[in-house]
């Protein structure tokens, strides 16, 4: 005679074997983990059902946060391509290639090989690529520009992305070879080769893109194909020594607006102190290359030298080098506003 007050519900059954499970799947997942059965190596890619997961939630994700971005009106713009090829050869061929040109080494050897842009329009809005570049891909080895390229120069690398489905090899070359004197006048430079469109392999791109046909046609700051004949045009030299020097005082505000210790914790991760130092606060890397930043009010010096002030932690953050010729840490580029802020957080930390 079986007890029904010790009979086990089905519910409560069925909860029970779930507990079990979990328990399980997380015993499981620790001994993944802990006994390092996961393959790191940039040579061992990941599955390839993982691999099409992870593109997916990339591309979902990147289109989510893309919608506060819309490209400007006059996006299309000569200048706005000769600026971004400007860009995209300073800081981006090295790993995408272009036209006719390898990446460099290294980043063949990288897992996510960073893809070709040739193409990138067909599967990205031109916002989408503005975020993308903008933010970068955390753990893909794609970097952010936000503090490297200024918002005018981000959206120009979107306008040279959308050229560069037409783009020939001779065309992208003789497009970054005047673009190279940074400022300069362009005098002595040969022409390049025509740079009329290719038309023969454009045909199923998803729109209009903008026409290389208009580059180099002297003055001419139409939208997209609105000038230029195919064949004719040559890079109008005095116009694209452009500067891509990626030198951002504060990047723009971001949605939603970020509180000023946020602002002063990007900042840190951003420009690389976390590589070296661990800073209250802020994520990163358990790092002794240089010592840790807390406490620093209420030192009598810092790095030796300065004085623990907002303007001497500043100017050591500039350009430690200038304060002590024989310090490890290297002299980083920072901006008078970044290194204010970073100075009042550790100020206050
Ligand atoms: C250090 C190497 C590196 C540099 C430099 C770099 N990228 Fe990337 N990029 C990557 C990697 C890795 C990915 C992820 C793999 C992929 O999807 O291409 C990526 C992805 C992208 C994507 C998404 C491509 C796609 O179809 O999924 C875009 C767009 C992009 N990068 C633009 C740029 C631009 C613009 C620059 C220059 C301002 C740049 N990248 C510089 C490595 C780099
Ligand atoms: C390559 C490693 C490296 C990087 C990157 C680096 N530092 Fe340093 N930093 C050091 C070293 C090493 C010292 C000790 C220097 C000395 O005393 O000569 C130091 C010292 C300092 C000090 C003085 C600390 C003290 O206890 O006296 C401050 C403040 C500081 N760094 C801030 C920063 C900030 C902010 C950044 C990012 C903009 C940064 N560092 C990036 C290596 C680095």
């Amino acid at each position: 005679m079986s007890d029904p007050s010790r009979r086990v519900s089905p519910v409560k059954a069925a909860w029970t074997a779930l507990a079990v499970a979990a328990g399980m799947a997380a015993v499981g997942a620790a001994a993944f983990v802990g006994l390092g059965v996961y393959d790191v190596s940039a040579t061992g890619p990941h599955l390839q059902p993982v691999h099409s997961l992870l593109e997916f939630a990339l591309k979902r994700a990147v289109q989510r946060r893309a919608q506060a971005h819309p490209p400007p009106p006059d996006l299309l713009t000569r200048e706005r391509v000769m600026q971004g090829a400007a860009c995209f050869r300073d800081h981006c061929v090295t790993c995408h290639g272009a036209p006719g040109i390898a990446p460099a080494p290294f980043a063949l050897g990288m897992q996510p090989v960073p893809s070709s842009l040739i193409e990138a329009t067909r599967h990205w809005r031109r916002q989408d690529l503005y975020w993308i570049t903008r933010n970068g891909i955390k753990m893909s080895g794609m970097p952010a520009w936000e503090y490297r390229l200024d918002d005018g120069e981000l959206w120009s690398v979107v306008a040279f992305l959308d050229a560069l489905p037409l783009m020939t090899p001779d065309q992208y070359r003789a497009l970054v070879g005047t673009a190279q004197v940074p400022g300069a006048a362009q005098e002595g430079i040969a022409p390049g080769p025509s740079v009329g469109a290719r038309p023969s392999t454009t045909t199923g791109m998803p729109r209009q893109h903008a026409s290389i046909g208009m580059i180099g046609t002297g003055g001419a700051n139409g939208p997209a194909g609105g000038a230029g004949a195919p064949g004719t045009a040559t890079p109008d030299a005095r116009s694209s020594g452009r500067r891509c020097d990626g030198r951002v005082e504060a990047p723009a505000p971001l949605t939603p607006a970020l509180s000023t210790a946020e602002l002063a914790q990007r900042a840190f991760r951003q420009h690389g102190c976390t590589a070296c130092h661990a800073i209250p606060g802020v994520v990163g890397p358990d790092t002794s290359n240089g010592p840790r930043l807390s406490g620093l009010a209420g030192r009598d010096r810092i790095g030796g030298k300065a004085f623990p002030t907002e303007d001497g932690l500043a100017a050591w953050i500039r350009d430690p080098q200038a304060i002590d010729a024989h310090t490890a840490m290297p002299t980083l580029g920072i901006s008078e506003t970044q290194a204010r802020l970073m100075a009042r957080y550790l100020l206050a930390h």
